[in-house]
């Protein structure tokens, strides 16, 4: 299975939210990062985690190989990179769920339009996938701002997640330590980790897709309905590390 993070808006939370889906999903099984954004943010956080992961950021070799990786690992979760077309649709190409961070703010929201009208001519290339989900990312806790954003996005044809993001400064610090919120002590890092459990385990349940629970408990995740119905766990993880040309 491939999982994208898109938008073509920089900044509304595509890498974070990629090395926190690799981690978590990392507990889960075996998962590839692609990093496809030529400023390798989220593949220099992935090494310092020891996560495998390749960059590739030519949009023909992002066409070219990611079926071939997405067989050799449970999922494969690519980081696309803030304003370049033909990468974001060559990922549209290939993906089965794309994922769409969005900043609360009407100047950003309208700026994710052009990535939203690329899902739409995937889909109805490839009868209806991607699967589409937007969620917001960087949010102010009882602001007017969210409040409006959730109803603008509540109008758009690609579902919004329920589980929204919040701006914290935890998750700001966490690339310059190599580290994620799940691995974080005190408070804030347990909320947001918490919102992260959440905004997957939502993602899997909208697809229909049944996660494998965790091997371990991180520091804050919440037992849930679709975690706890497996019991056993792939064999396949791989903790090696490798990059691509
Ligand atoms: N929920 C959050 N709370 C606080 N800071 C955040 C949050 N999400 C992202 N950030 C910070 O915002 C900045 C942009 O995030 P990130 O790099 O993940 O976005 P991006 O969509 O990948 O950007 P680009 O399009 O440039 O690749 C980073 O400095 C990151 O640490
Ligand atoms: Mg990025």
């Amino acid at each position: 299975m491939i999982i994208a993070f898109v938008n073509q808006k920089g900044g509304t939370g595509k890498s974070t939210s990629a090395i926190h889906l690799c981690y978590w999903l990392k507990e889960r099984g075996s998962v590839l990062l692609i990093d496809a954004d030529a400023q390798n943010s989220s593949s220099v956080w992935a090494e310092t985690l020891q996560m495998p992961f390749h960059i590739i950021s030519d949009p023909e070799d992002i066409f070219d190989n990611l079926p071939s990786l997405a067989n050799e690992y449970d999922t494969v979760v690519v980081d696309g990179p803030g304003g370049i077309s033909e990468v974001s649709k060559s990922i549209l190409s290939r993906c089965d769920i794309a994922l769409v961070p969005c900043q609360p703010s009407g100047l950003d929201l309208r700026s994710s339009n052009k990535t939203l009208r690329f899902i739409r001519q995937a889909q109805e290339l490839r009868q209806g996938l991607p699967k589409a989900f937007l969620y917001l990312n960087r949010a102010t806790k009882g602001t007017i701002l969210l409040r409006e954003s959730q109803q603008v996005l509540a109008e758009l044809d690609i579902p919004t997640l329920s589980t929204v993001i919040y701006q914290r400064q935890c998750l700001a610090d966490a690339p310059g330590q190599n580290i994620t919120a799940f691995q974080m002590s005190g408070a804030m890092a347990a909320s947001s980790a918490s919102e992260f459990d959440s905004l997957f385990t939502e993602v899997f349940s909208h697809a229909g897709i049944e996660m494998k629970p965790s091997k371990k408990k991180t520091k804050s995740s919440k037992p849930t309905k679709s975690r706890a119905k497996s019991k056993s766990q792939s064999s396949k993880s791989k903790s090696s590390k490798s990059k691509a040309s």
